[in-house]
């Protein structure tokens, strides 16, 4: 079964909702998906998973510091065995969202694959929102089964 780990943060709870739903389009594929914000997910989740989602909301315009902690203490540990993991990612933001590039970049350093393109939504995300996040989810698990 296609292992997904979705790490992210949230403090608000829009990005929370946002990675609900993208939870949600992976298992419509059938793959087990762990779940965690980015002060809990460890290196082990991470090398062990088959693809990786990363979500975050947009503050100051960079992404959130519970979310730059997992990829501060995983970098040196996963170098190496990370390479070419596919990846998709999102952001909320309150009208800017201009944090994508953060995530963007993040996503050149650990040398992911990058299978689609960000997602950004404004704040909660409205239920048409939730159908391009449960796709984004679903996407991700097509192109590892391919
Ligand atoms: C401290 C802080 C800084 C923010 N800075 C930005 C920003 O630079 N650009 C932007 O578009 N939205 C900004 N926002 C709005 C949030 O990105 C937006 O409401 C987001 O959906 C919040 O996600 P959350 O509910 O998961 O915390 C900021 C919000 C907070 C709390």
């Amino acid at each position: 079964m296609v292992k997904i780990l979705i790490v992210y943060y949230s403090l608000g709870g829009n990005t929370k909702v946002a990675a609900e739903e993208v939870a949600e389009g992976c298992r419509q594929q059938e793959a087990n998906v762990i779940v965690k914000i980015g002060t809990e997910a460890t290196e082990k989740d991470l090398i062990e998973c088959d693809g990786i989602v990363i979500g975050s909301p947009d503050y100051f315009s960079y992404m959130a510091g519970g979310l730059k902690d997992f990829f501060d203490r995983t970098f040196y540990p996963s170098q190496g065995k990370v390479t070419g993991k596919p990846c998709v990612m999102f952001v909320t933001h309150g009208g800017g969202g201009k944090a994508v590039d953060s995530l963007e970049s993040m996503c050149k350093w650990f040398k992911f694959k990058k299978v689609a393109e960000p997602l950004l939504i404004k704040n909660r995300p409205s239920p048409s929102d939730k159908i391009k996040l449960r796709e984004l989810g679903a996407l991700l698990v097509s192109a590892i089964k391919k």
